[in-house]
């Protein structure tokens, strides 16, 4: 049953593995006192930077030599024309916060105004867009492209909601560009050669002696890009980390992950356990085996590195006792 339920699960996985997850954000920031440039913007599409301009440079990043087709260097173009609003729109968001903040004053103060806007395109289909600020680490605002308002999170955000949403031409525009402008930017942008990148993963498994049990752990490590699935297959197989393991970069650029699972000592040796790795740059799956025979064999290597320790000691003891009887006679 619990076998079947893992399969089905594999199934499901397995289908939904011919696309990738896509993720378009744009980070903001606008600050003092923090010996940051007064605004950062960078946009992102998955981990590849697609632009990004601070007030501390005097030009904006050149266009990248991946984006090489028309669309997409009219996308670009886009990003960058933008720019210059976003810098006025953050800015405001700064001087609003700190002021209803009654921040004001000392010339030693440091704040900062952060805002992501992110849209991302499920394999399933399902596109979700986040937008969200933050004031000093803390939330400040958000946007509902729906209703076009941006819903404030404390009552000091509620002047920097008016200021945006009286611009009624800004804000369709900034609705729209949610609704569907950055889905088809994240389109155009994810035909781009540095997303079509892949490194297989290399799967080891390593198990670790508890006091009845075993946990295995099945480390995957060199694959990019970053989305992966480890399935632990099995019977009576608890999960160590709930399910939830992190993904983590490398040095090289690419990532790893683990996952571990408790095996009760009764079962080793009598079953086989699955560690099954579905990645895209593998068209079905990577899978290494451990248990059953293996541990057998384990066994087996064990007692027979035993014997031979017991068969030198009796040797040592023997020989010992023909030595000194002879010094006796
Ligand atoms: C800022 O100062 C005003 C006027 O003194 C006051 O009404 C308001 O509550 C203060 N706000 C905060 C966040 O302290
Ligand atoms: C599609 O995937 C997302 C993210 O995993 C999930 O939140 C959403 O519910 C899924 N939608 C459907 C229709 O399966
Ligand atoms: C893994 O892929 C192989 C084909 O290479 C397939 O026969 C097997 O069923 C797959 N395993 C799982 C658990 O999906």
């Amino acid at each position: 049953m619990k076998i079947a339920c893992a399969l089905f699960l594999l199934l499901h996985l397995q289908q939904v593995w011919t696309d990738l997850q896509y993720k378009l954000c744009g980070y903001w920031t606008s600050s003092k006192g923090f010996g940051l440039p007064a605004f950062t913007e960078r946009i992102i599409l998955n981990d590849v930077t697609v632009f990004y301009h601070d007030s501390n440079t005097k030009s904006k990043m050149p266009c990248p030599d991946w984006i090489s087709t028309t669309v997409g260097r009219d996308e670009w173009s886009s990003i960058h024309d933008w720019s210059d609003y976003n810098r006025y729109f953050f800015t405001l968001g700064l001087q609003s916060a700190t002021k209803q903040f009654n921040l004001t004053g000392s010339l030693s103060d440091q704040n900062i105004y952060q805002a992501s806007g992110c849209c991302t395109l499920y394999p399933n289909g399902t596109y979700r867009v986040l937008v969200t600020h933050a004031f000093n680490g803390k939330d400040f605002t958000s946007f509902d492209m729906n209703t076009k308002t941006f819903v404030a999170a404390v009552p000091q955000a509620v002047l920097y909601k008016h200021l945006r949403e009286r611009d009624s031409v800004a804000i369709d525009g900034v609705a729209a560009f949610y609704k569907k402008s950055c889905l088809e930017r994240l389109n155009i942008l994810k035909q781009a050669p540095a997303l079509l990148i892949r490194k297989v993963p290399e799967v080891r498994i390593v198990e670790q002696q508890k006091v009845g049990s075993i946990t295995v752990t099945c480390h995957v490590t060199g694959f990019y890009p970053p989305v992966v699935q480890v399935v632990w297959l099995g019977p009576d197989l608890q999960p160590v980390d709930e399910g939830v393991t992190d993904v983590l970069p490398n040095e090289d650029s690419t990532y790893q992950t683990r996952k571990s699972v408790i095996v009760p000592e009764e079962d080793v040796g009598e079953h086989t356990y699955s560690c099954v790795v579905l990645h895209s740059s593998v068209p079905d799956n990577i899978t290494r085996v451990w248990g059953g025979e293996k541990a057998g064999g384990m066994a087996v290597w064990i007692s027979l590195v035993c014997i031979c320790l017991l068969a030198a000691g009796i040797g040592l003891v023997v020989w010992w006792r023909c030595r000194t009887r002879d010094a006796v006679i």
